[in-house]
């Protein structure tokens, strides 16, 4: 069904055309001030100047080709040129009817489904997950659930960090510490051993330690990438050990993503591309695109129009070895034939930008993917403390995520538990709830590419702008709804009011935007806009709590309409968190 805004462009543009006007004016718009109308109308400005006749005047002729209308209450031409409108309740009734009872509340779909793969969380494989890696699940998650929501079928791939330096830096530290292990040793022919030579805590202490000394010990980092280099050159015993550092990590993420309430349909990653690889270069080769400069391999990417410097995309390291754009030229490449995707969606650090340019110039200009495929980088800003700069514990390390999260989870508990008396355990699962919803809301209510601080305090907070408010404010209407039905009343089949008052009317003014604003959430990749519309969807129910005894209300009539209202905004409010990836509990 048509969005509420494009229902009423549509009678206000059959008024224009009324009046002898062309429609092309009749755009409503929500007020910009809500004191003196609800929607507005501002095309008697600019008719002013095809018709040559004062705004006021053709405002006017608009208002009275208005008049007896069924939907508007209130048709009012300003100076000097504005129509302010406001709609008859019985209006956002009927539309809100049905919005309920249509599918995804009418949301109208586009007519191609895209088939879509989206590209986030990108954790690095036995480093440990950091507050950069939260970000990505957290709005990858988000815009992967919005899309899904508007038809498309999309494919959400974690793509791991398992195939760079990281991963020979492990092995290097793996053979100082222990150098009598069959997985170096060149003459070893026999099977090698089926438990891995480290346990997982010894693994997330193997990573910063090697990585540590490479820094200071040149030695020590060649010996590093060469362990890299014969990796991805498929050396058998370097094989072996990269399948015990997956087999250990992989399942620990998996738990840390579940706790974040993220999944992926495919846990592929770097190493995934490695069957693309040569033949990818070899077609790079043929075609005239790849050359030598300074040993290594690398594709001009330059356009006539670029402002700012381009440097050529490295496809190879001098001595052969894959990089960071070689995986994800060949990701593409391997999307490409096992997939077939219309669209490719990155979410990563803005700081990538460059990265991302490089590789989705190369793979159209040498033809890896298709010309219409549509590769899109969704580029995020940078967590950051409260003092402004990137996020760190107390002793200034990077903040682990799993540390993060305890952190906030303790900071719920305490307030759950003072907030009134629930058994620990209870408080503890409903703790884990709100605090994800502090979390995940903190960062999505933010537009993705901006940095933004990340501050416990605020987060946490039940009043304001944050997930807890929200999640209370759907808590405080199960409630009611609740203790309607434990009166011995029954919440199916009520009505709507058609006659209401000034706060049930702010609050069906709010409802009725839902589908213009998932719309408009997935054309802009932009869950910030859900966050928007559900908060002041609670402030408007807040505001109609507090002015209305709901449950004492005498006219049974009445009080059947509110509860058709509070069943409705439940719904609303539901399906927005549950798009943004959280849920809320039934009690708090
Ligand atoms: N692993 C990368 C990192 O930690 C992120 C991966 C983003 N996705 C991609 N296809 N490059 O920075």
């Amino acid at each position: 069904m048509k969005t509420i805004m494009d229902e009423i462009s549509q009678l206000v543009a059959e008024a224009f055309a009324g009046a002898g006007y062309d429609e092309k004016y009749g755009k409503v718009t929500l007020s910009n001030r809500p004191d003196l109308c609800e929607y507005q109308c501002n095309g008697a400005m600019a008719a002013a100047r095809e018709y040559k006749k004062a705004p006021i005047m053709i405002a006017g002729d608009v208002a009275a080709a208005l008049e007896g209308s069924e939907v508007f209450e209130e048709v009012d031409a300003a100076a000097p040129g504005f129509l302010n409108l406001k709609v008859k309740a019985s209006f956002l009734t009927e539309y809100l009817n049905r919005m309920s009872s249509a599918d995804r509340f009418g949301l109208e779909m586009p007519d191609v489904k895209k088939k879509t793969v989206i590209d986030y969380g990108g954790p690095n494989v036995a480093k440990p997950l950091h507050v950069g890696h939260l970000r990505s699940a957290i709005i990858g998650e988000a815009v992967k659930r919005i899309c899904r929501y508007m038809g498309d079928e999309v494919i959400g791939d974690i793509h791991l960090g398992d195939w760079g330096l990281q991963m020979g830096l492990i092995m290097t530290e793996v053979r100082h510490r222990n150098p009598g292990l069959p997985y170096f040793d060149e003459d070893y022919k026999g099977e090698y051993p089926e438990e891995a030579p480290f346990t997982l805590s010894e693994l997330e202490e193997i990573y910063p330690s090697a990585s540590a000394r490479s820094k200071e010990d040149e030695a020590y980092k060649d010996e590093a990438m060469n362990d890299t280099y014969m990796l991805q050159m498929g050396d058998r015993g370097r094989t072996a050990l990269w399948k015990h550092i997956m087999n250990v990590s992989i399942p620990d993420l998996k738990r840390n993503y579940e706790k974040l309430n993220v999944s992926f349909d495919l846990w592929k990653g770097e190493s995934d591309a490695k069957p693309y690889i040569a033949g990818m270069v070899q077609k790079m080769k043929d075609g005239g695109f790849a050359y030598e400069s300074e040993g290594a391999l690398v594709v001009d990417i330059r356009e006539d129009s670029d402002t700012k410097e381009m440097p050529p995309c490295m496809i190879l390291k001098s001595d052969g070895a894959a990089l960071y754009t070689t995986t994800d030229l060949a990701t593409i490449a391997g999307r490409r034939k096992e997939i077939d995707p219309d669209r490719m969606l990155y979410i990563a650090d803005k700081r990538q930008e460059m990265h991302f340019t490089q590789v989705f110039r190369c793979a159209k200009k040498t033809g890896v993917v298709r010309e219409e495929t549509d590769l899109e980088f969704l580029g995020f800003g940078t967590m950051n403390g409260k003092d402004g700069k990137p996020f760190k514990t107390r002793e200034g390390g990077v903040m682990r995520l799993e540390t993060l999260l305890k952190d906030i989870n303790e900071e719920m508990f305490k307030k759950i538990r003072d907030n009134h008396e629930v058994d620990e355990d209870e408080a503890r699962e409903t703790a884990s709830m709100v605090a994800l919803a502090a979390v995940k809301y903190g960062d999505l209510s933010n537009q993705a590419t901006k940095d933004y601080i990340f501050d416990i305090d605020k987060f946490t907070s039940f009043e304001g702008n944050t997930g807890p408010y929200i999640l209370y404010t759907i808590v405080r209407i199960k409630s009611i709804l609740n203790k309607y039905k434990e009166a011995g009343n029954s919440i199916d089949g009520v009505k709507l009011n058609t006659e209401v008052n000034p706060t049930e009317k702010t609050l069906m003014l709010e409802l009725v935007r839902f589908n213009q604003v998932v719309a408009s959430a997935y054309s802009d990749l932009a869950p910030h806009k859900i966050c928007a519309y559900i908060y002041d969807t609670a402030n408007a129910f807040n505001s109609f709590y507090h002015e209305n005894r709901i449950l004492n209300e005498e006219d049974k009539d009445r009080q059947k309409g509110w509860i058709a209202l509070l069943k409705l905004t439940k719904e609303l409010l539901e399906t927005g968190i549950d798009l943004l990836g959280f849920e809320a509990p039934e009690k708090m």
